[in-house]
């Protein structure tokens, strides 16, 4: 369990936030990581041709680290979308076969997908939100011979719903289809394997979970696709761009591994250090610990929230750092916003009003959260 890490953050005591889901925070050494990272635009004589690479190169390694991957297979991006474009422009996709996507998915991992099935004349298979909140096997059962891309969370961003990615990706493996995971409400605060899972392609942008800035993203690309095509063709991407001087040198072949996929200005000098230090800041805590830590505060207030008459997914079918509360009648009108006229920070998607704490959580925030809750309900 890690302690509450409060004084690390710039959070005033009245504050109770509860919307990792929606935007993290940024503590006060990354905010000074940025801070640092603009001034070198501010006084640019101060940048150096090497920040181009070495930075990228160090905050791809940390975000290689994290999902056991190597840095060869990370590309830096700039959001989910642009993860997910660079899967759908580059898996086939024939006729007749279909994409699995669940309800009420995130549109970034959604709209590529419409849009890769109307072009190839492919067909989208959504499953059902279970009633019973257990997704896996209705998953395993739609992917079938006729099933070319699998494109799933690693838990729902409404409600935290756990699915089962290492029996999905088994599963895609028998019928030859591709596993594509935006892991955005979940990379950082629940630990995630590509050795054990196995994704062609894994997207997770760094404004939540990553405690990172908003505007950059990493994608983790399995090796069987580093040869594909990028969606843009720039300078940095190329074989040899480390020599300014020889840039017109056109050259066919490509940085190796899954750089050809960077975006455009990806050595991003502002945002490059908030990044690195948001990761480094996650792996001192440790993944695991994050999540029995989140875990443990969520069991908490689930508790509670039961004894009030508010329901949740199952700890068992859900992702220990995400707790979405149910209402009996739905989610009132107006309740996130009384919350926030009183300091207490939550929000409403689908069916569902998202809590999701982090280490700077402590005890009091939980009783502010549940003093409004007990007046307005
Ligand atoms: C599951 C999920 N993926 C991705 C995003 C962000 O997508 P993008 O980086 O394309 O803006 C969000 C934001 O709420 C999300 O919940």
């Amino acid at each position: 369990m890690i302690p509450s890490q409060r004084h690390l953050f710039d959070i005033p005591e009245e504050v109770a936030y509860f919307n990792c889901a929606y935007m993290s925070p940024l503590s006060h050494d990354v905010f000074a990581a940025g801070d640092m990272g603009l001034r070198r635009k501010y006084n640019p004589w101060k940048l150096l041709p090497e920040d181009f690479f070495t930075e990228s190169e160090a905050t791809r390694a940390v975000f290689a680290d994290m999902v056991n991957a190597n840095a060869d297979d990370i590309a830096i991006i700039h959001a989910a979308s642009y993860g997910t474009a660079i899967a759908s422009a580059n898996i086939p996709l024939a006729a007749g076969q279909n994409i699995v996507l669940l309800d009420e998915q995130f549109p970034s991992n959604v709209y590529p997908w419409f849009e890769k099935a109307k072009d190839a004349g492919a067909d989208i298979i959504t499953i059902p939100r279970p009633a019973d909140d257990i997704w896996t096997p209705l998953i395993l059962d739609a992917i079938t011979d006729k099933t070319g891309i699998v494109a799933l969370p690693h838990c729902h961003w409404t409600d935290g719903g756990l699915i089962d990615l290492v029996t999905i990706g088994k599963r895609c493996r028998e019928v030859g289809a591709a596993l594509v995971v935006d892991a955005t409400q979940s990379l950082g605060a629940m630990p995630f394997d590509v050795e054990a899972i196995q994704p062609d392609f894994l997207v997770a942008a760094t404004y939540k979970w990553l405690l990172g800035p908003y505007s950059m993203g990493f994608l983790y690309v399995a090796p069987k696709w580093h040869d594909g095509r990028p969606l843009e063709e720039g300078w940095i991407q190329r074989g040899g761009s480390e020599n300014f001087a020889r840039l017109v040198d056109y050259r066919d072949d490509y940085q190796p591994g899954a750089r050809r996929y960077d975006m455009g200005e990806r050595a991003n000098f502002a945002l490059m250090p908030v990044a690195k230090a948001a990761l480094d800041m996650i792996m001192g805590w440790g993944v695991e610990n994050i999540q029995t830590t989140l875990s443990a505060r969520n069991l908490a207030i689930a508790d509670r929230a039961r004894a009030m008459g508010l329901g949740s997914v199952s700890p068992d079918l859900r992702a220990g750092h995400f707790l979405g509360l149910r209402f009996p009648d739905g989610v009132p009108d107006g309740l996130a916003a009384t919350l926030a006229a009183n300091k207490v920070f939550v929000s409403v998607r689908g069916p569902a009003m998202r809590i999701t704490p982090h280490v700077f959580n402590t005890d009091a925030d939980v009783d502010k959260l549940f003093a409004v809750l007990g007046k307005e309900i």
